[in-house]
């Protein structure tokens, strides 16, 4: 989606993409390694569902979108529930942060030009803590699955096994790749995905 769009989604009371986490913020619990005050980025992290969620497992969150009506959003979650995030409104292509425990991102990384994928996965891998977990989920290309029909010109699919060919020199911990359906847009269509969970080598 656009961002014009987007923001003016995020401007309605009503929470276009729920207030309950995606499973793969769960995800996050199953194969983050045990810290003291974990740090977790969201890249993309809309209205906060899963950075208010990360926060309430006891995550020091960072939320980061491109649009201010989504991220206010994510602070009115957060103090709905009683705990705190940071927020700031920053572009995927340009993003840099301290380190993190966690690196998550979920429908987010196609808005990540190709030609800024390497360098921006080896600053987002240089940015995370030994050990540390990336939890990524990106819409991909596939023969059999039409462009949904609220895909935006500023959006671009990642290649099938793209995201991995990024961790060769990281321990994948899961993986998957699936098609589902959504009716984001309110006209039932199809997406084809991949996930991964990949963890940094101790030095
Ligand atoms: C499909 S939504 C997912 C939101 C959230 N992760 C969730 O699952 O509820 C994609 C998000 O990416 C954000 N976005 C779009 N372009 C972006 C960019 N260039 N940099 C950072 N975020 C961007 C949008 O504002 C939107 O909130």
């Amino acid at each position: 989606m656009e961002y014009d769009e987007l923001q003016q989604l995020y401007g309605h009371a009503e929470y276009y993409w729920g207030t309950e986490p995606n499973g793969l913020a769960q995800t996050v619990l199953e194969f983050a390694p045990e810290r003291q005050a974990p740090a977790a980025i969201d890249i993309g992290a809309g209205e906060g569902r899963d950075a208010v969620y990360l926060a309430e497992q006891g995550y020091g969150v960072l939320a980061v979108d491109l649009t201010p009506n989504g991220l206010e959003k994510a602070e009115q979650l957060a103090e709905k529930r009683d705990v705190v995030i940071q927020t700031r409104e920053a572009d995927v292509n340009d993003l840099s942060f301290p380190a993190m425990d966690v690196v998550y991102s979920c429908g987010t990384l196609q808005y990540l030009r190709p030609e800024n994928r390497r360098r921006q996965f080896e600053q987002f891998k240089t940015s995370t803590t030994d050990g540390g977990i990336h939890v990524l989920f990106a819409f991909v290309n596939h023969p059999d699955i039409p462009t949904a029909p609220d895909w935006g010109d500023n959006e671009y699919f990642h290649e099938q096994g793209e995201l991995r060919s990024y961790y060769d020199d990281w321990e994948v911990m899961d993986e998957d790749a699936f098609v589902f359906d959504d009716d984001s847009g309110g006209e039932p269509h199809q997406h084809a995905a991949e996930t991964i969970v990949a963890q940094k080598p101790e030095a």
